[in-house]
């Protein structure tokens, strides 16, 4: 039997009718069509599939889509609404080169955002303990830490410049 739920997902809300044994990553990329969050592992151990659920990153592959009946969601597409200004995060994984094949990306932004938001200066250990759920087979981890640095640095920066506008 299908259940109703109502969630809010990077600012828009939807009524969606799924089965009880719908992962939210599979109505994230299948129903809503929102592919930015990846589906690797599908055991909660490579982190590429990480969204914010009320601001908390989650495994969206281990998350069951009844269980965020009510809640917002932001994914990987909602930090650049407009596809056309880049967040912070997205900038400095691009200006560290810590994209290569890019599967783990997303699910890496979104960690790195929900450390910055509890941390906006974390030290290079709290970076690395901040990601350490998340698996990538390309860069060899180093660029990713220094973009989530310089991703500090930027949204410092960028909320200074609010605050004197
Ligand atoms: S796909 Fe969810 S943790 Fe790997
Ligand atoms: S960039 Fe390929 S897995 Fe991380």
């Amino acid at each position: 039997m299908k259940h109703q739920i109502n969630i809010n997902v990077n600012g828009d809300d939807y009524s969606l009718s799924v089965d009880p044994r719908q992962t939210l990553n599979e109505v994230l990329r299948e129903d809503l069509n929102l592919t930015g969050t990846k589906l690797g592992c599908g055991t909660g151990d490579c982190g590429a599939c990480t969204v914010l659920v009320d601001g908390r990153t989650v495994s969206s592959c281990l998350t069951l889509a009844v269980s965020v009946d009510g809640k917002s969601i932001k994914t990987v597409e909602g930090l650049a609404p407009s596809g056309e200004e880049l967040h912070p995060i997205q900038e400095a994984f691009i200006q560290t080169g810590a994209i290569q094949c890019g599967f783990c990306t997303a699910g890496m932004e979104m960690s790195g955002l929900y450390l910055l938001n509890q941390n906006p200066t974390p030290s290079e250990k709290e970076i690395r303990e901040g990601l350490s759920g998340h698996l990538c087979r390309c860069t060899g981890y180093n660029q990713i830490v220094e973009a989530i640095s310089v991703a500090g640095e930027k949204m410092k920066d960028s909320q200074t410049k609010e605050v004197e506008s």
